[in-house]
């Protein structure tokens, strides 16, 4: 039985983040992942949920009440690169991990999407904040205008990191549909 890439990330996620971690959801959209990383870092963990539209967190907020999740969360409406402007100081170097969904929110406007710039410099933010053992997952959509191009601007970034630090590896589910949505996953092992 093959399982879907989401589940793959949060399996890849859930070996890694423990109950008092610190971890980021770049791409906060409807908030699934955002509850996910917060049902795991418990009562004493924080996630910092970014977004650049006010339906996200709008939508994430309603969902993290509803589950009794909305303390361990902070809600940003700002771009995913922007990150160490509001990680709280004593919150460097220590997040474990983070998540990224890249594309647009669905059935909103499709003209607010992930862009490859922001995105590598959210990832080069992220390393240089990332605990280790540490992990960031992306997952790139790529049946969308731009989306190949930015799944393959993450594989570039991501292959050319230090093999000594970092452990690469990516997942494209074979020929299942066309474009199919790719998993990027990095891991710190320095
Ligand atoms: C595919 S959706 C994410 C779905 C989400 N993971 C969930 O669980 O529902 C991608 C989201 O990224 C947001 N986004 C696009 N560019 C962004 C940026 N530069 N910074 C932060 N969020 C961004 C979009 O507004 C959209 O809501």
């Amino acid at each position: 039985m093959t399982i879907s890439l989401v589940k793959q990330a949060h399996n890849a996620i859930s070996s890694c983040l423990l109950a008092g971690d610190i971890a980021v959801d770049a791409t906060m959209g409807n908030g699934f992942d955002t509850c996910f990383l917060a049902k795991l870092v418990g009562e004493k963990g924080v996630v910092y949920s970014f977004d650049l539209q006010q339906p996200a967190l709008e939508a994430t907020r309603q969902r993290l009440h509803d589950n009794g999740l909305l303390q361990r969360v902070r809600l940003i409406q700002d771009n995913h690169s922007q990150i160490s402007s509001y990680l709280a100081a004593n919150h460097i170097g220590l997040i474990r991990c983070a998540m990224f969904n890249l594309g647009y929110l669905p059935g909103s406007d499709k003209t607010i999407q992930t862009e490859p710039t922001s995105t590598l410099e959210a990832l080069n933010t992220l390393l240089s904040l990332l605990a280790s053992p540490g992990m960031i997952s992306l997952i790139a959509y790529t049946g969308h205008q731009g989306g190949q191009h930015e799944a393959d601007k993450v594989k570039e970034w991501a292959q050319q990191l230090s093999k000594k630090e970092y452990r690469v590896s990516i997942e494209i589910p074979q020929a299942v549909k066309q474009s199919p949505p790719e998993l990027i996953l990095i891991e710190s092992i320095k």
